[in-house]
């Protein structure tokens, strides 16, 4: 069983030694070529440098495809941190698993459940229809004849990503801001930690199916009896998932409605469950015929205090706003910053913020925003992101809450984009005059 498993190959991969001397030469070629280069040259110079480094780094690294995608996702915003060069050879990076066989699947679920899938389900697909990030998914259908969508997860998970993710780290290691990188590294890690507890998510599902009231939104059931925290059992779920429904070339009002809902669901769910499906990604979507949205993946949920909540809330609403003491106060209630800095550290924080502020406040101008419309709204949001990372350093730690927050909507901002939607994004909570 051990060749389909991915820990021993990915232990093997990096030899960590020879790496870093061929990484050290690298460096050496650009720091004597630097005094000959103009200031744009020695930009390319260094851009090519990290672009070499990135290549030679990954250079027989693989990773599990749920740790290089999670990681290179994460990782995105820390963009000013990480060479753009490291960010795209990591996102290659990934190791596809073959498909687990059926003789694997049928001891993974006779450990876990105690009977083979033939005295558990009426038929149980040995193929899996599709990948998940730490495992594969398998048609079933119950004993009462219920079709079912089963996901398995791949043997000794934590070991690999804690592998994976040691990797990482000595690959980063060099890096002028690894204290800042290393955070990141161990957030990603309990991410993917988090993510293997599938009772968790389980537990998640049901939360949301139970509370979430949005007649347009579906949630599978999940079956207990059927599950473990490796195997996940729960109603199959009928739509296509965004992205390929994305080219099937749906008009412009199919996806706006599809964008409302997703915003929708965000928005509630924040708001009133104090919860974040912190994964907005096209996978996790499925698009029925009549626009009705089946929500997938509750493996990345985060809830978030009731005091949070209201802070942030607060957050966007003086955003537009210029009274920059109230700023000042309201980053210090949410422990972005300590009560005394230097005076121009407050000053530098508080420009930023007001100017995020005002970035998001963009989208309340108008009733509907068009971001086709607005071309420029994401390009002006990610220079602030990179600024936000510079300060970052000064401050006293971003609030993991805002963190994933952040992350999230930004991540959903981004879907709109490429979806290019108009869409309502006013609401009651964040915006005066909606109902
Ligand atoms: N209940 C379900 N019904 C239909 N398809 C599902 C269901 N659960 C998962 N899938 C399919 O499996 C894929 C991976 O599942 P997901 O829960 O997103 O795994 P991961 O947490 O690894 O991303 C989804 O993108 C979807 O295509
Ligand atoms: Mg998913």
């Amino acid at each position: 069983m051990g060749a389909d498993i991915p820990t021993g190959r990915l232990s093997r991969t990096l030899s960590s030694g020879r790496v870093a001397a061929r990484m050290g030469g690298n460096q050496v070629r650009y720091l004597m070529k630097r005094p000959f280069l103009s200031e744009e040259g020695q930009q390319r110079s260094r851009e090519k440098r990290d672009a070499d480094n990135a290549k030679i780094l990954f250079k027989g690294l693989s990773l599990l495809r749920g740790t290089a995608l999670k990681a290179a996702q994460m990782l995105s915003f820390e963009r000013e941190l990480i060479p753009e060069s490291f960010q795209k050879e990591l996102e290659k990076s990934y190791f596809q698993v073959p498909p687990i066989n059926r003789a694997l699947i049928r001891k993974i679920i006779v450990n876990g459940l105690g009977a083979p899938p033939e005295r558990l389900f009426d038929r149980f697909d040995s193929t899996a229809f599709a990948a998940a990030s730490l495992g594969q998914v398998h048609r079933a259908r119950s004993k009462d004849g219920r079709n079912l969508a089963v996901k398995v997860q791949y043997p000794d998970m934590n070991k690999t990503i804690a592998n994976d993710l040691r990797m990482l780290r000595t690959l980063v290691r060099p890096m002028a801001d690894y204290d800042l990188i290393k955070l990141a590294l161990e957030e990603i890690r309990e991410v993917l930690l988090a993510e293997t507890d599938y009772e968790a998510e389980a537990g998640n599902i049901r939360f949301f199916r139970d509370n979430l009231d949005m007649d347009n939104v579906k949630v599978p059931r999940t079956e207990p009896a059927l599950s473990t925290g490796r195997i996940l059992t729960m109603s199959f779920m009928e739509g296509r998932v965004l992205s390929q429904w994305l080219e099937t070339g749906p008009d412009q009002e199919s996806r706006n409605r599809v964008a409302q809902t997703l915003n929708d669901i965000f928005i509630r769910g924040f708001y009133e469950l104090n919860l974040i499906h912190a994964d907005p990604n096209p996978g996790n979507f499925l698009i029925r015929d009549n626009l009705d949205i089946g929500l997938l993946d509750f493996g990345c949920v985060r809830a978030v205090t009731p005091e949070f909540v209201s802070l942030y809330r607060e957050l966007i609403r003086i955003g537009g706003s210029n009274d920059r003491d109230a700023y000042w106060s309201l980053l210090v209630r949410m422990k972005f910053m300590p009560e005394n800095p230097s005076a121009g550290i407050r000053d530098e924080v508080v420009s930023l913020f007001m100017k995020m502020g005002a970035w998001i406040n963009r989208v309340f101008r108008e009733e509907y925003f068009d971001f086709g419309a607005n071309p420029d709204f994401m390009a002006r949001g990610r220079e602030l992101g990179r600024n936000m990372q510079k300060i970052r350093r000064h401050m006293e730690g971003f609030p993991p809450e805002f963190v994933f927050l952040d992350r999230t909507r930004y991540g959903l901002i981004r879907l709109y984009e490429q979806m290019g939607v108009r869409i309502k994004l006013r609401n009651r909570y964040e915006y005066n005059d909606s109902v």
